[in-house]
């Protein structure tokens, strides 16, 4: 798709009814996040978030998809070596992922960078995740945009190209600068998933409960809630045509506007 300049479409989900819902309404790749320890645990993180956890979502969703590519986000702890980063990425799998995603691309031995080649040397497919990176937001003091300084921002663009000359096929950028987004989607050729990284990224992905304004509480600034403006036709389903807009938005680069972007 990114070497056709069509842009990917990426939702979350977390169980077998709106895995339905967000297949008809035509999305490319479905997420199952662990940003569901917040919109399903009601957790502040996604910290607590346990293999178990997502083991289970993943098996619902799982169940329910028919085409839509899926992706099986890997929890906190879960990939602390490369024997423990395989072990769980085979989890996933055997509960019907097609890939797994880690953050980070830390370099060196006992790294992410060593535990991502790992499981792709021994075939499963990986999707990387850069720029604000949930699971260190001890580490980052706060959910942050991130790469804004010089430095961060090239160190971001070789994490971005090592990432793709180790073999992953797909990165997240979470929070960054719209130009940065730009440039890391320039410079490699696997695509770019952006999340609040303009709309110059390959594909977008947003929080499924976050795009149907159900998550409580103040949302970043990435985030539009695509329900309020869905037609009510009474023959049209609510949340497929919400999903269908954030699709169709996604596509014809509608989303996102600058009012969600850095
Ligand atoms: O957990 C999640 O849903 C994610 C996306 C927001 C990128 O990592």
């Amino acid at each position: 798709m990114k070497q056709q300049g069509e842009k990917i479409a990426v939702i979350t989900s977390y169980d077998a009814s709106f895995t339905t819902r967000v297949e008809e309404a035509g999305a490319d790749v479905i997420l199952v996040g662990d940003s569901l320890g917040g919109v399903i645990h009601g957790q502040p993180t996604t910290l607590s978030v346990t293999m178990d956890d997502m083991l289970y979502h993943m098996r619902h969703v799982a169940h329910a998809r028919e085409n839509t590519l899926l992706i099986g986000d890997m929890p906190y702890h879960s990939y602390e070596n490369k024997k423990s980063a395989l072990s769980n990425a085979k989890r996933f799998m055997d509960a019907g992922a097609d890939m797994v995603k880690l953050e980070g691309a830390g370099n060196g031995t006992g790294s992410i960078s060593e535990s991502i080649e790992h499981i792709i040397n021994n075939d499963i497919p990986v999707c990387g995740h850069l720029g604000l990176l949930p699971q260190s937001v001890e580490e980052l003091g706060g959910y942050k945009v991130q790469g804004r300084e010089q430095n961060a921002a090239k160190q971001m663009i070789a994490d971005a190209k090592h990432l793709e000359a180790i073999g992953v096929d797909m990165i997240v950028l979470e929070c960054i600068p719209s130009d940065l987004g730009k440039k890391i989607s320039n410079a490699i050729s696997i695509p770019t998933i952006g999340i609040g990284a303009g709309v110059d990224c390959d594909g977008q992905v947003l929080v499924l409960y976050d795009l149907l304004g159900i998550t409580p509480g103040k949302l970043p600034k990435f985030v539009k809630n695509f329900l309020t403006t869905a037609s009510n036709n009474p023959d049209d389903n609510l949340i497929v045509t919400a999903i269908n807009d954030y699709v169709s938005a996604v596509k014809n680069n509608s989303f996102p506007t600058s009012k969600q972007s850095y």
